[in-house]
């Protein structure tokens, strides 16, 4: 049998990239990659919590959805919303991971404090 040409997955933003063969889910891709994505169910569609964004003319990247994915995000398919401990890779494919909502709000006040526009930090 013929070796497996590693697919790369690159995670934005950051540009973060792993190499990983057909089928691997983007969660374990990212875990490779160092990039965080947030988890509580461990990967069973439960949570929803693993939400990523995949750019239209990069859908042949992963595998369609299934029936759990499809029942999970509804029309957020249609956005380009992936459960990412359900899409599994299926060629090259560039991937939007949501920023963490905390880190978020430290980065909204801390770009507030530079613009002087909040002089208290909490
Ligand atoms: S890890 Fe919980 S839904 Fe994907």
């Amino acid at each position: 049998m013929k070796p497996q040409k590693g697919l790369t997955v690159v995670f934005q933003p950051g540009g973060r990239k792993a190499v990983v063969n057909h089928g691997v889910s983007l969660l374990e891709a990212a875990r490779k990659a160092g990039v965080a994505i947030t988890t509580r169910c461990g990967g069973k569609a439960g949570c929803l919590m693993c939400k990523v964004t995949i750019a239209k003319d990069e859908t042949a990247g992963v595998r369609p959805p299934g029936d759990i994915e499809r029942r999970k995000l509804g029309s957020a398919l249609e956005q380009g919303v992936r459960l990412a401990c359900q899409a599994a890779v299926w060629n090259d494919v560039t991937v939007q991971v949501p920023e963490d909502p905390l880190k978020a709000a430290v980065r909204r006040k801390l770009e507030a404090a530079r613009r002087g526009e909040d002089d208290k930090l909490w």
